[in-house]
């Protein structure tokens, strides 16, 4: 039978109750955009600072194009973000917004996670190009990759590092006040090696990560701040092996899009001493399709899988797990690496990541 066919014996009130649902969805996705550029020019910071204000006024304190503002700000009404006044022309950003969309808000600040949508756009031509020949990306492909991720560790590592992760590891907070060795696999711009080597100068501490701009960015940092006890390494960590050499080891969102993800965790459980622990932080989803329809955000981490994720690792020759691996694939390889113990543990309030401590 025809599509055409099938068609007309459809359900034309489901037809166009789903017909809306996409209308939706297409709506949804141009205010992301729209909410990434909001952020990346802090429009959203100033919006929270100020009164009720005119577009004028709101470009004026910005210094950017009324005419542009005006646009965005009108995106923003429509996206149900910012509200609207026609007697005075005004635009009120309620503080019940800025609770989500500004930096350092109390809830995380979500227009962070608007950058990578609008950066899905970006590389579109070279993604179709992907889904015809079946190669993948290079991190260098991505702009502004490594800012991204700097800032969201911000908010999802060095916000609750010394509350609630490392406190996840019994005694490490110790032996790190008493000084042992500590590395961070993939480390991007180090954002939390640095803040754990301002807090435990005793210790030393060491980055790796593949990208030499990452690298270069966590090198300066630590210069400007005197840091003596931390530095990074440009490495890439395929076919990764140390004899003996950390006592704590850690991976923040940088496992499954190695290469070879299982070859990397035998090699970070060899790098570690006797008595040494294992801190992996992942993406929490399952491994199987059907348990994810109510993870959080399921359907943007399998897009940032399918244009970033999966295309770097198959960049580099690897697996392609994609982000959405699932805890259940990373705990076997855990086990799998030999680890004598592999605890799985979901931080209240963060229910879209995965913590792993394993023991030597
Ligand atoms: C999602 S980012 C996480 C970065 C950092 N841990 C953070 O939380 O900001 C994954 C990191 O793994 C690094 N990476 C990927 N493949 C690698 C490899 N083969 N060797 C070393 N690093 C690699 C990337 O360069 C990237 O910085």
């Amino acid at each position: 039978m025809s599509v055409a066919a099938e068609i007309e014996k459809a359900d034309m009130a489901a037809a166009e109750a789903f017909a809306e649902n996409v209308g939706g969805i297409l709506n949804s996705g141009a205010v992301a955009v729209m909410m990434s550029i909001g952020h990346r020019l802090g429009l959203f910071d100033l919006l929270a600072e100020m009164p009720p204000s005119t577009s004028a006024a709101i470009a004026g304190r910005a210094q950017l194009s009324e005419r542009y503002i005006r646009e965005w700000l009108a995106v923003m009404v429509m996206g149900g973000i910012v509200r609207y006044d026609p007697a005075d022309n005004s635009y009120r950003f309620p503080p019940e917004h800025a609770a989500c969309l500004t930096r350092g808000a109390p809830l995380g600040n979500l227009a962070v996670y608007a950058q990578p949508v609008a950066l899905m756009g970006q590389i579109q031509e070279r993604l179709l190009a992907c889904f015809e020949t079946g190669q993948g990306l290079a991190y260098g492909d991505f702009p502004c990759f490594h800012e991204f991720m700097e800032e969201d560790s911000g908010q999802t590592v060095v916000a609750q590092l010394f509350d609630s992760v490392l406190p996840l590891v019994d005694g490490i907070v110790e032996r790190l006040e008493a000084g042992i060795d500590v590395l961070d696999a993939g480390c991007g711009r180090g954002l939390a090696l640095i803040e754990m080597a301002r807090r435990f100068p005793a210790s030393r501490f060491l980055g790796y990560d593949l990208c030499a701009d990452a690298i270069e960015f966590a090198n300066r940092k630590v210069q400007e701040e005197g840091l003596a006890n931390i530095r990074f390494e440009k490495r890439d960590l395929t076919g990764y092996h140390e004899k003996a050499r950390f006592d704590f080891i850690t991976s923040f969102d940088a496992v499954h899009d190695q290469k070879d993800p299982q070859a990397l965790i035998r090699g970070l459980h060899g790098a570690l001493r006797p008595g040494g622990v294992y801190l992996m932080q992942d993406i929490g989803g399952s491994a199987k399709l059907e348990n994810n329809a109510d993870f959080p955000m399921a359907a943007m981490l399998y897009a940032v899988s399918c244009a970033h994720c999966t295309p770097v690792s198959l960049g580099q020759g690897g697996l392609g797990l994609g982000t959405m691996w699932g805890w259940e694939t990373a705990e076997g390889m855990l086990k799998e690496a030999g680890f004598s113990s592999v605890e799985r543990n979901v931080l209240p309030h963060d229910p879209m990541n995965v913590w792993f401590v394993s023991r030597v």
